[in-house]
Formats: C-alpha cells, structure tokens, sequence
C-alpha cells in the first residue's frame, strides 16, 4: 500500500482522481448521502494511508455543506494518518477576510480554527480571493497560480494583440501576472461595489487603449457576474472588439452565464476548481507540485 492517499471529496472527485494517478497513491472514494434536513453522511470507500493523506474538497454552493463534508474527512483522515494536508481548490468565505462594516464577523478566522481544529496541519488553496484570509490561520497555508494554465488555453485561441483588463484595482497584481505570460500589456479599470447592496459599478471614465482590441477580463472569481457584465458593458461602450472572460473560480450563480453573454463576452474560460460548462483548464498539475 502506498504511503500515500489521496481522499476525494464529493465536490472535487475529479481533481482528486486526477492527484491520485499523477502521485500514485491509494485513492480513497467517499460517498456522500445529503438527508432531508440538510446533514451529510459520508462513507469512505478505501484504505487511508499511515503515512500521509490529502483531502479535496471544494468549498463552492452548498458552501456549509461542502465545507462540513471536508472537515469531517480531514477529522476521519487524522485517525489513521500522521500528516493531513487540505487541498481546497475554491476557498469559499475567502472574501470574508476582514470587517468592511462594524460588527461584521471575518469568517476566515472561524475557518482557521476549524481546519486546525479538525486535524489538518496545511491548507493548499487554488487562486484564493486575497491572501488577507490566510492571515487569520495558524497552520501552515499556501496558495498557488492557475494563471499559467489559463493563460496557456488562452494561447491557443491565437488572439490578435490581446490586451489584459481587471476588472477592479484588487486584481491588478493578477491582471500584471496574466499579461506578463501572454506577453501583452495590461490596465485595471474601477469598480466600486455597494457594501449593503452589493452592486456594482465602474467607475473608470474614458478608455481609448482597448479601441479595437480583442479583450481577456481577468478575475479570481466570478459568483452573480456582476463585476464581468459591468465591466465589458463598459469596455463595448470603448469600442473594443472581443472580450473574452478568463478566471479561477467560475460560480455562476443563478442566470450569471447568461447575463454575461447577453453583455457581449464571446467565451468564459475557468478551471475544474468548481465543474462546470466553462471549467475547461485542469489545474492538478499544479497541485501537485505544491505538494511534491
Ligand atoms: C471581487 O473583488 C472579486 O475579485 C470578484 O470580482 C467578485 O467577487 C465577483 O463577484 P460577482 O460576480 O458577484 O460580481
């Protein structure tokens, strides 16, 4: 037997396949079986490695369902194994970071406490929404790229030209990473979201350097889309030719897609962190140099 499992979480069975063959390891499935009143009962099929095992488990809708099913397979994984390290590809509450409005609970010290708590002793994150969340653990945590991998897909669209847009100043350092690989230049508009209402704005006036251009907007996530809708609304008023949407993290939630085509992106790429139609870039490889 391996030294080695890998223990797949119903939100991640891919990824987690996909680790176990790449690090040869012994894979250990889990069916889940969600009951009437919300609780998961989870039954793990496989043997758990003495040695070290990694738990992958999405924390995308239903966010406290999935997060509750990753803690107890981190809990149940720590019974036999001596190390446990916690491959969250989408870190859901990582935007809950810090206080925006007074009495505002930052859930991502809550989450510290309880991976700790469950046994986990390293958090390995895909892309996470700022690494302000991190800050509020007290076991080891890393975070890696898809930015290499996305950008390597968008490569093979052979744009013309391309220009890198962030939708928001928070997405700079993203937006500058991105573009630096395509070997394109790059430029962050303004977005300013209502704290209680959650909408959102641009607030950028005239752009004439996307005139003509074949655009990728370029965040970590996209949820409702409206920061995407807003934003190519905006760059189409510019006169740009083709925006094309390039994240980590695609939630569309509710009709999102939709509303994002209707504002004009011809094409959404993400990664499988969350499955879905437009998760077309895999990121296990990248995983699995963070952990080898
Ligand atoms: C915000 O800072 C994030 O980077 C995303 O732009 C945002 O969370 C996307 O959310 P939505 O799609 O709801 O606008």
């Amino acid at each position: 037997m391996s030294k080695l499992s890998v223990i797949a979480g119903k939100s991640s069975e891919d990824i987690a396949k996909r680790l176990s063959k790449k690090m040869k390891a012994n894979f250990v499935k889990s069916q889940v079986r969600v009951f009437e009143d919300g609780e998961s009962k989870i039954t793990l099929s496989g043997k758990i490695s003495k040695g070290k095992s990694i738990v992958v488990q999405s924390i995308y809708p239903p966010v406290d369902t999935n997060l509750i099913q990753a803690l107890s397979l981190i809990s149940k994984a720590k019974e036999t194994s001596s190390e446990v390290i916690a491959v969250i590809p989408y870190m859901g509450y990582a935007r809950q970071d810090r206080e925006f409005l007074p009495g505002e609970i930052i859930t991502m010290k809550v989450l510290g406490k309880l991976f700790k708590g469950a046994g986990a002793s390293k958090i390995i994150a895909v892309d996470i929404h700022s690494m302000m969340g991190f800050r509020h653990f007290t076991i080891k945590t890393e975070n890696v790229s898809a930015i290499p991998e996305l950008v390597r897909f968008v490569k093979k669209l052979s744009l013309k030209d391309p220009f890198v847009v962030s939708p928001d100043q928070g997405g700079k350092e993203r937006a500058k990473e991105f573009a630096r690989e395509l070997g394109s230049e790059y430029i962050t508009l303004e977005k300013k979201r209502d704290r209680k209402t959650g909408k959102v704005q641009i607030k950028t006036k005239n752009l004439d350097e996307v005139a003509n251009r074949d655009l990728i907007l370029v965040d970590d996530m996209i949820s409702t889309g409206g920061s995407i809708v807003k934003a190519t609304q905006f760059l189409k008023k510019q006169k740009c030719k083709k925006v094309y949407v390039a994240c980590t993290h695609a939630l569309l939630m509710n009709n999102a897609e939709e509303k994002i085509r209707k504002a004009g992106v011809t094409k959404i790429i993400s990664t499988n962190t969350i499955p879905g139609k437009t998760s077309i870039v895999d990121i296990s490889n990248i995983i699995v140099k963070a952990i080898s």
